[in-house]
């Protein structure tokens, strides 16, 4: 049996990865996974059923009961709701932190994103694919940009959703998210020994996705 090809995209918030791993998957004819857009799914789920971020027992119950489906158009679905832009508001941000330090929830959403790469070849991008979830990943890359960079990005991200914010304070939830997901207990966002540093600073998308490609068709096996 051929084993499907797993590219894992790693590496802190607003470093491009999303925008990047969605293109090369276009690429490649791979499927693209957001592993991101899970956790935020979970989180918009626990707030707009009021439950405590912190609440891991009753995050868990609820996740057992939850479908989360993303297609390779980049839209999320949260039982059967399209929720690709409510994920993306401040206040999931300031609280996804808290809901993916969870165990139940990362063993929960680890075992999902593994289905997803035994059948089809994919891009994945999060935090901790490539040291926990994929670690026999045939590409890691662990993308990384100046902080200015990765807030000043988000600011026009955001402005095109319309989403309403300040640099500062992007700026400032990003550093947050960042000291939050390398700090945590279970599988923080880290490199893996193994990954290639890409630091998307000053590069271009198209130049950050040439340097991909090349990475993975001069590594073809
Ligand atoms: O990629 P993103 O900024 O949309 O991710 C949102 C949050 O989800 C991030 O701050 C930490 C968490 N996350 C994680 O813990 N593990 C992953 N593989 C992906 C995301």
């Amino acid at each position: 049996m051929v084993r499907s090809k797993v590219i894992a995209i790693d590496g802190p918030a607003a470093a491009g990865k999303s925008t990047i791993a969605q293109k090369v998957a276009q690429m490649l004819g791979y499927v693209y996974i957001d592993t991101g857009a899970m956790y935020r799914a979970v989180t918009l789920k626990a707030l707009n059923q009021n439950i405590d971020v912190e609440d891991e027992e009753t995050i868990a119950k609820m996740l057992q009961d939850t479908s989360i489906r993303l297609t390779n158009d980049k839209k999320v679905f949260l039982d059967g709701e399209d929720v690709t832009d409510a994920i993306r508001q401040p206040i999931v941000s300031q609280n996804v932190s808290a809901v993916s330090a969870h165990k139940f929830v990362r063993d929960e959403l680890k075992r999902r994103q593994i289905e997803y790469a035994k059948t089809d070849n994919v891009v994945m991008d999060g935090r901790d694919i490539g040291t926990n979830v994929l670690p026999d990943a045939d590409y890691k890359i662990f993308m990384t940009a100046s902080v200015e960079v990765r807030a000043q990005r988000r600011y026009d991200e955001n402005l095109r959703r319309n989403i309403p914010c300040d640099l500062e304070t992007l700026k400032q939830e990003i550093q947050t998210r960042d000291e939050l997901d390398s700090t945590r207990k279970h599988s923080p966002l880290i490199k893996a020994e193994d990954a290639i540093v890409v630091d998307t600073s000053d590069l271009t998308i198209d130049e950050v996705i040439d340097a991909i490609i090349n990475i993975v068709k001069g590594g073809e096996k």
